[in-house]
């Protein structure tokens, strides 16, 4: 079978679906694979890399799309709404389309994949299992945001991070407030704490407190009643107003007394917690910086603007978006891990492609098959009565 890796289209998407490294292990299981000329150029990966291991450049885009059984990219239709519809038209009835697709936030894109026919697989709804952690891409990008949100906030911030001790005088570290400490929330306190700093952080749901501790970050101790705060899969829960308001105002000395706040609090398919008021950032000291990683699903800061830098009463506020694709290198490196586990999952030693409907992780992943929408929560997103089993074949 074919597989075939079309350059990105997405405005500053500098990411690709596959890195010339996996590319061994595809030919194992007799999966040819097809590179669009430069789709692997900005992310440091130029044409010649893939064919030393041995796949195909194609020149022309609507030539990949109809040679390729399997296509991968990094943010197909849906995430990538505006240049991705173009290749809506270059897909075909059976293809397998694996991507970023944002199913949650943009169910009525999945709606014309399943009108061509196209059966897909979205790397958003990868099962947060065990056995399917190294398909995890959510994790991957979520760690690397978590970085660069830290080099960030240390090159906005008018003073060093670490200590130290000169012969012009000590100099004290930074304080860094990290809020949710999922995969960017640690990930941002451990590259915080290797620069320096000191840093706090606070998460909703308590049973991270160890974790944050083992990352060398000191956990902010709400009286919050938060048991009722995660659910069954280990994720953070919407909570009600009145329970952000609480929160608001036992963190307002918080985050007023450190000079980086780090936001990456989040509710999977919602809209981010509004978690810094106005108000709040007018009590934090001039110079001070908030990065805010929810600013694509609307900023837990409620200041912050997507895609932008904002100073305001002499505190910078900047809702950087698609931090992954800054760091496209090993982001592709990590994404094309994910992506080719899956794919090899899927894979039998044949080399034929089996989707078996019974596996939690085919079954929590697959979107569109057989010109149907057969995922269950985005069936309910868009108000579609549920498919019975039998329906799918
Ligand atoms: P996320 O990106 O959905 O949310 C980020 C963080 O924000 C979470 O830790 C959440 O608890 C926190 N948060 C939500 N509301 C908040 C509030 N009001 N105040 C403070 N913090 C708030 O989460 P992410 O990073 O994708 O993963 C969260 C959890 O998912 C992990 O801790 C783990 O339990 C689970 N997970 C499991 C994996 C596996 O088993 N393979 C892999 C990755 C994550």
């Amino acid at each position: 079978m074919i597989v075939g890796v079309p350059q990105e289209t997405f405005p500053g998407e500098d990411r690709v679906a596959l890195v010339p490294a996996i590319l061994p292990a595809l030919a194992k299981v007799k999966l040819d694979v097809i590179v669009e000329a430069g789709a692997g150029v900005a992310a440091g990966y130029p044409d010649a890399a893939y064919v030393d291991k041995g796949a195909r450049i194609v020149a022309d885009r609507a030539e990949l799309f109809r040679a390729a059984d399997i296509v991968l990219q990094v943010r197909g239709y849906g995430a990538n709404q505006e240049a991705g519809r173009a290749d809506l038209e270059l897909m075909r009835k059976g293809q397998l389309l694996v991507a970023f697709l944002d199913p949650l936030s943009e169910p009525e894109a999945v709606k014309p994949l399943a009108e061509r026919n196209v059966t897909t697989l979205s790397m958003e709804l990868i099962p947060r299992i065990t056995r399917a952690q190294s398909m995890d891409a959510l994790s991957s990008m979520a760690t690397i945001s978590g970085y660069k949100a830290v080099l960030i906030a240390a090159s906005a911030l008018p003073k060093m991070f670490p200590m130290l001790m000169t012969a012009a005088g000590t100099i004290t570290p930074a304080k860094v407030f990290v809020i949710g400490a999922g995969v960017a929330g640690l990930q941002a306190i451990a590259t915080a704490r290797r620069l320096g700093a000191v840093v706090q952080a606070y998460d909703v749901r308590p049973a991270v407190k160890e974790q944050v501790q083992s990352v060398g970050a000191t956990f902010v101790e709400l009286p919050l009643e938060a048991t009722q705060a995660e659910d069954k899969g280990g994720y953070a829960k919407a909570m009600d107003e009145a329970f952000y308001e609480r929160q608001r105002q036992m963190m307002s000395r918080v985050v007023a007394e450190n000079d980086v706040v780090i936001c990456t609090a989040a509710i999977p398919g919602k809209k981010a917690p509004r978690l810094i008021t106005a108000e709040m950032v007018e009590g934090m000291m001039p110079g001070s910086v908030i990065v805010d990683l929810a600013a694509e699903t609307g900023g837990n800061c409620e200041l912050t603007c997507a895609g932008e830098t904002k100073e305001i009463n002499g505190v910078t506020i900047i809702g950087p978006v698609n931090l992954p694709a800054s760091i496209p290198f090993h982001a592709s490196q990590m994404y094309a891990k994910n992506i080719s586990t899956l794919l090899l999952h899927l894979m039998t030693k044949e080399g034929e492609l089996k989707l078996d409907v019974t596996d939690e992780i085919v079954a929590g992943t697959l979107l569109t098959c057989d010109g149907q929408i057969v995922h269950s929560r985005v069936r309910e997103l868009l108000s579609m009565s549920p498919l019975s089993s039998t329906t799918l074949s």
